[in-house]
């Protein structure tokens, strides 16, 4: 039932999606930027900005039409950020299918990442609200800086790195195109201060667990789910949550494999995939990472108790548990068992 729901939300956004970018297609001559217009609607993606910008707007008592346009733009600017981060993580699969620099090149990506952004600010301007546009803008500029700052981890000593540098990146890369979506949503409703901040916080923590969720799936994910690879975040030398905690956690040989292994880089086998997703497994870096993501989607859904009932409310806490069951239903059930 509550699946449905969410079903019928996504099928909602794809068709006021697909709108728009055919009015863009018709305005647009070039043939790859159209191939690539096409290709967001033909592989998809959870959609679940959007819809939480749109149940946003309806659980403060406002219409959700005010909030599509901008709903429209954020995920047209996620769609653009992920563009860029195949390129950046060199990532050759998403959503099941070529990425986009696998499909057409990176240099061709670059473009594409830069065009879809374009059109998710024209989307923005539809909104006519300043204060939101300030706060997309700012999300924008905020998963550059996470980005920015993931690099600056990758290189930094293994041992220097802590959770609280992890949870930074975390929340500039990912929380904040979920605040953004609930935060302008809550405004374009027409909700109290009040209102906006519980919104805003319930953003935040599905944000951060959301993203605490994609690091365990990195190593544990089923790909066929995930429609991604395994152990990219390892062949990356990723500072993921489930490192931190492993190498504060494990054997000093095990640490010592690790750092080796983050070193090699691309040469990584499959085996040593098999070798790290063991020491998390023993280390109960995967436990730990799903008990805190858990304790974040806790967190989101208390923070909208206190406002009025609605159905939108209700949507938005199964949302919330939606997102902590992806571990269940898209990893292999053997690495997650707490
Ligand atoms: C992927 O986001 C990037 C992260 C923040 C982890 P999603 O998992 O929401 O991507 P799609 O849009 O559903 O493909
Ligand atoms: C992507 O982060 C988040 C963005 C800001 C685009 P990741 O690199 O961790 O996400 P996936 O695993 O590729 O989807
Ligand atoms: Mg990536
Ligand atoms: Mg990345």
């Amino acid at each position: 039932m509550r699946e449905r729901q969410f079903q019928e939300e996504v099928r909602y956004f794809n068709r006021k999606l697909t709108e728009v970018i055919e009015q863009k297609m018709r305005r647009c001559s070039n043939k790859i930027l159209n191939d690539a217009l096409n290709y967001i609607m033909a592989t998809g993606g959870k959609r679940l900005r959007p819809i939480i910008c749109l149940l946003s707007a309806e659980a403060v008592g406002g219409s959700r039409d005010k909030a599509l346009s901008t709903a429209i733009a954020i995920e047209l600017l996620h769609n653009a950020s992920l563009v860029h981060d195949d390129i950046i993580d060199e990532n050759s699969i998403r959503r099941r299918n070529p990425s986009n620099p696998a499909r057409y090149g990176e240099k061709r990506a670059i473009v594409i990442g830069d065009f879809l952004f374009g059109l998710s600010c024209e989307m923005l301007a539809r909104c006519e609200v300043p204060e939101v546009v300030g706060l997309v803008s700012s999300a924008v500029s905020d998963v550059a800086m996470g980005q920015y700052l993931e690099f600056m981890l990758r290189k930094r000593n293994l041992q220097e790195v802590s959770e609280s540098a992890y949870l930074e990146v975390a929340a500039l890369k990912t929380a904040s195109t979920f605040i953004a979506s609930t935060e302008t949503g809550a405004i374009l409703g027409g909700g109290s201060e009040v209102e906006i901040e519980k919104l805003c916080n319930y953003g935040k923590n599905l944000g951060m667990a959301f993203q605490i969720q994609d690091d365990v799936l990195d190593i544990c994910g089923d790909p066929a789910k995930t429609g991604k690879p395994v152990g990219l975040d390892i062949k990356n030398g990723e500072r993921t949550i489930l490192i931190i905690h492993a190498l504060n956690h494990s054997h000093p040989s095990e640490k010592e494999y690790i750092s080796e292994v983050l070193s090699k880089k691309k040469d990584i086998s499959s085996s040593d995939i098999e070798r790290v997703r063991r020491i998390f497994i023993n280390s109960s870096s995967i436990n730990y990472a799903i008990r805190l993501s858990n304790e974040l989607i806790r967190g989101a859904k208390s923070c909208i108790e206190g406002l009025e009932d609605s159905e939108a409310k209700e949507k938005l806490k199964d949302i919330a548990d939606f997102a902590a069951e992806r571990i269940e239903k898209q990893a292999l059930a053997e690495f997650i068992k707490v």
